[in-house]
């Protein structure tokens, strides 16, 4: 397995399509499918916002990162524009701000992390992990943080054996029957203590 700290270019589907599979949840309200998230998304991934896996010259994961206020997808209201109503942008924008996580500028937000139904299991999530670890050190950061839905106990075992430590945990509240999920807890990887260090 390969693990690379960008996106290569050619790849914007393939990850893109791992990526809304896996956290079609969170993408289910704005988009309906798996397929119109990523048919809508695909051209808006920054490539150098996402560490990537390639085995056998085959993308097998992905994980985005927030940093200098871009995410890993980046459409603009004019992109929603051209699809949605003036109600169905404004209503898509202000729903997928609600999931995005505020900027510290001493921390790197992670945002998403996916790996293909038939690569899970294999260490590839871990390894992408640790990539996005080793990145925040190289940028100077003191911490890496993510948000985990109450629903994902499995991811959140990864998490928390990767060496990230739970946080606090958000309340959706009336948004619940909208996501499916009731709270999101915020987990953080602190790279200055020994403990922490990946
Ligand atoms: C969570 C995810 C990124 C982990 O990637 P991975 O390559 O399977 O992870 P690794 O092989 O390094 O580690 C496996 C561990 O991941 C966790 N895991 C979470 N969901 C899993 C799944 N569907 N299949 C396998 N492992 C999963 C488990 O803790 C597992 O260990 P276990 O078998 O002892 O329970 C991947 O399973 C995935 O894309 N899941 C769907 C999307 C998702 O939940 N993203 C996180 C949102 S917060």
């Amino acid at each position: 397995m390969n693990v690379l700290s960008h996106v290569r270019p050619g790849d914007e589907m393939a990850a893109t399509r791992i990526y809304c599979e896996a956290l079609i949840q969170k993408l289910r309200p704005f988009f309906g499918t798996a397929d119109a998230a990523a048919e809508f998304l695909a051209p808006h991934l920054r490539h150098d916002r996402g560490v990537s896996a390639v085995i056998d010259g085959r993308l097998v994961g992905i994980a985005g990162y927030r940093l200098d206020g871009q995410g890993l997808f980046e459409p603009k209201w004019r992109h929603f524009r051209e699809r949605f109503s003036l109600m169905g942008t404004a209503i898509r924008v202000a729903g997928l701000a609600l999931l995005d996580k505020e900027e510290d500028e001493d921390v790197l937000s992670m945002d998403g992390i996916a790996v293909g139904q038939g690569a899970r299991g294999a260490g590839v999530g871990s390894a992408l992990l640790a990539e996005i670890v080793a990145m925040a050190r190289r940028a100077g950061k003191r911490a890496v943080r993510l948000d985990v839905v109450d629903t994902n106990p499995r991811a959140k075992a990864l998490y928390l054996r990767c060496g990230f430590v739970e946080e606090g945990r958000r309340r959706l509240d009336l948004l619940r029957p909208v996501f499916g999920f009731a709270s999101v807890t915020t987990m953080r990887h602190h790279l200055t203590d020994a403990a922490g260090s990946a």
